[in-house]
């Protein structure tokens, strides 16, 4: 028997590429796992009315960790129209199967590494090396939504809310109310792991973002519990920023700023804009994290127009597979496999379409292989 189970979920549009190229990677770096196939994706959301279906769900129970592609997901109009007649009728919700995952498996640490690899023509500036961790399970992705609000919620707002009384005034088809929901203990684990691993690994400062200034409540709580959470690492600087200006900040002078912590949402925000700044969607990788699971993806979505082509740049995953290894405690053969990507991109024959150039994703993959 194999010494991991891996689910292999590569979804659908790009997410089969890049898959089927990270696939290249780990079969020379010969881990010993098997690889479990699971179904998730539009496709079964047209035919099944649930992209994320029990069986896959079932078999994430069941394994070690995962490498997860992308998924296409379309606006709820397109959502409905393209259901099998049988399932228009019965008032299905699509809902993001990644967020769902991150939720249902309480994945609360998204860990996104942006490094500047030496020599990527993409790299914003040489040296940048942020490392973002992302809360992942609540906030405002917490999915507590209402559109139209109900009447009971808009009776109790109106009684206990004084900002609410313009809205109360407004026909209820006329506004939607989206929850943002922060918890102590959800806060403080993200906290926590930012600055553990600014401890293990030994790095100079941690940056909590957040917009506190006039999300009082649920960003005030955050705030208040990662300056708490700050006191048990005194070694390590700490400081924070609204989201607003970090963005600023970030494109102004990146070597501020070193490990960065954040709710939700603006989690989500700046690790696309430290990605950008490594070289865009292409290296952009990610881990969500839990305490039994982990699943690992390239931060880009599933680009339906270059599906099946073969030209987008496998890079974003095979660095997941890197944090898989990681994550699986195999650290030779994360080091190697780091080694081989830096090797690859410093040495600079082998150029995807992003990169400026016209090697195929199975191309990369191969040369960055023949490194290992
Ligand atoms: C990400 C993505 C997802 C998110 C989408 C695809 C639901 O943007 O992983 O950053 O918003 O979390
Ligand atoms: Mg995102």
């Amino acid at each position: 028997m194999a010494r991991y189970k891996i689910a292999w979920l590569p979804g659908d549009g790009i997410g089969v590429d890049v898959l089927n190229a990270a696939k290249i990677v780990l079969d020379k770096i010969h881990l010993d796992a098997e690889y479990i196939h699971g179904d998730i994706g539009w496709e079964f959301w047209c035919k099944e009315g649930d992209a994320f279906p029990q069986r896959t769900i079932d078999l994430l129970k069941n394994v070690d960790a995962v490498m997860f592609g992308a998924i296409t997901s379309k606006p709820m109009k397109a959502a409905q129209t393209e259901l099998i007649p049988q399932l228009q009728t019965k008032g299905l919700m699509y809902r993001s199967p990644i967020v769902r995952m991150r939720q249902m498996f309480d994945l609360y640490n998204c860990l996104r590494p942006c490094k500047a690899y030496p020599g990527n023509p993409l790299n914003f500036k040489e040296g940048i090396d942020l490392v973002v961790f992302r809360e992942n399970t609540e906030d405002l992705y917490a999915g507590v939504e209402f559109a139209p609000p109900p009447q009971e919620l808009v009776d109790i707002l109106s009684k206990i809310s004084k900002p609410f009384a313009p809205f109360a005034k407004l026909p209820v088809d006329q506004y939607a109310i989206s929850c943002k929901i922060n918890t102590k203990t959800g806060s403080e684990r993200i906290v926590k792991a930012a600055f553990d691993f600014a401890r293990t690994f030994k790095r100079k400062k941690v940056t909590i973002v957040h917009k506190a200034n006039v999300v009082r409540a649920s960003d005030g709580l955050f705030l208040e519990v990662a300056k708490d959470v700050a006191k048990q690492y005194p070694e390590i600087q700490t400081d924070d920023a609204n989201i607003d200006a970090m963005t600023m900040w970030l494109l102004k002078n990146p070597f501020h700023y070193d490990v960065l912590v954040a709710p939700n949402l603006y989690g989500d925000i700046i690790s696309d804009l430290c990605a950008q700044m490594v070289g865009g969607l292409g290296f952009g990788c990610s881990g969500n994290i839990g305490t039994k699971l982990a699943v690992f993806e390239p931060t880009h979505g599933s680009a339906p127009k270059y599906a099946g082509q073969y030209k987008v740049n496998p890079i974003a995953t095979i660095l997941a597979l890197k944090m898989m290894l990681d994550w699986l405690g195999e650290a030779e053969k994360s080091v190697r496999l780091e080694n081989a990507v830096a090797t690859v991109i410093k040495e600079g024959n082998m150029r995807t379409y992003d990169m400026g150039g016209n090697a195929s994703t199975l191309d990369m993959a191969k040369a960055i292989a023949e490194k290992i």
